[in-house]
């Protein structure tokens, strides 16, 4: 434990969820609305963290995250630059909705690519539930945020530790969540102490200046290049492509089916969408493994990156941010 301070920023979610007597069960586990208690409350049910004069907390959203935008992901990333920068802090806690975490974490790992600790945290159960999972996550995100040699974004759920590049939602409703695939996690949170199994994620030596950087093209732009998701099934058909070309998207990510391929029908109208200029990247729809290049490849690999990712990696290569 570092004598420094953790700053706890709060983005909302089911750890900061309650139900209400209208709902029919104050103790629903499912029946509740996210974002309602503020992050300096999310301290009333850890005592070792409300006493304490080395943690700061500070609103910067208050939001169901299946509803995240860009432009709270903007006020996040310059928030915690902010954080970052000043030699007191340690590193950056954010408090955040489980459905779009591994965006969020993948987004700020990207810009920010931290020489500190930045870790989202979350709970599968709102703040008013029975026995609520959101208190011991919040405490173990700090104990990794206070962590010497801890650097990067990383989610911690459940007493995990996964970096922003691997980690994925798993489970609809299951308080351990979350699961990093063929990388697996990067440690675990044994009762305050960290075991680690693999490596942090990588730390450029340019991090600092190229994030300032990249936080001011965010800030200059008020519209995002339009990138878009299709996937391939059984029947595929050019509907979605065709339709999203007409609209003037910039990208597309296709989630293929095994090893990225594409149903003959949607890789036709993709390859006359790429013809015309449009970014077209193939992942996979299954969230194990990675897809592997072959030589007669029509569309750019998504390294390794799931669909959301992908599509995440392009809008920010399409607006001139560097990973
Ligand atoms: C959300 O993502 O904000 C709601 C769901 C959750 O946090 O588990």
């Amino acid at each position: 434990m570092q004598n420094k301070k953790v700053v706890i920023l709060g983005a909302g979610g089911t750890i900061a969820g309650m139900a209400s007597n209208t709902s029919g069960n104050a103790l629903s586990n499912v029946q509740y609305t996210a974002g309602e208690v503020g992050v300096a409350d999310l301290l009333e049910a850890i005592p070792v963290l409300r006493q304490s004069n080395l943690i700061e907390t500070e609103q910067v959203a208050q939001v169901d995250s299946k509803d995240m935008s860009f432009t709270v992901w903007t006020a996040l990333a310059t928030r915690v630059q902010y954080h970052l920068a000043r030699v007191d802090v340690a590193g950056v806690v954010i408090t955040h909705g489980t459905d779009t975490l591994e965006e969020t974490a993948y987004f700020l790992q990207a810009v920010l690519n931290p020489a500190k600790p930045v870790v989202l945290t979350c709970a599968m159960r709102p703040a008013s539930a029975l026995a609520p999972d959101g208190p011991q996550n919040l405490l173990d995100a700090v104990t990794v945020a206070n962590h010497e040699g801890a650097h990067g974004v990383v989610v911690v759920c459940a007493g995990t530790i996964h970096s922003a590049a691997d980690v994925q939602k798993i489970h609809t409703y299951q308080l351990n969540a979350f699961g990093s695939g063929d990388a697996g996690v990067i440690g675990f949170i044994e009762e305050n102490t960290l075991k680690i199994t693999r490596n942090w994620p990588v730390a450029r030596e340019i991090q600092a200046q190229r994030a300032t950087e990249n936080i001011a093209i965010l800030c200059r732009t008020h519209a995002w290049p339009v990138v878009e998701i299709v996937m391939s099934y059984a029947g595929a058909s050019c509907a979605p492509v065709d339709a999203l070309v007409a609209i003037g998207v910039r990208g597309l990510v296709v989630a293929g089916t095994g090893n990225g391929t594409v149903h003959k029908v949607l890789e036709a109208a993709l390859m006359k969408a790429q013809a015309q200029g449009i970014e077209v990247v193939r992942a996979t729809r299954c969230n194990q493994g990675r897809v592997l290049p072959r030589t007669d490849d029509r569309f750019a690999s998504s390294n390794g990156l799931s669909p959301v990712k992908t599509r995440i990696a392009l809008m920010l290569r399409l607006m001139g941010i560097g990973a």
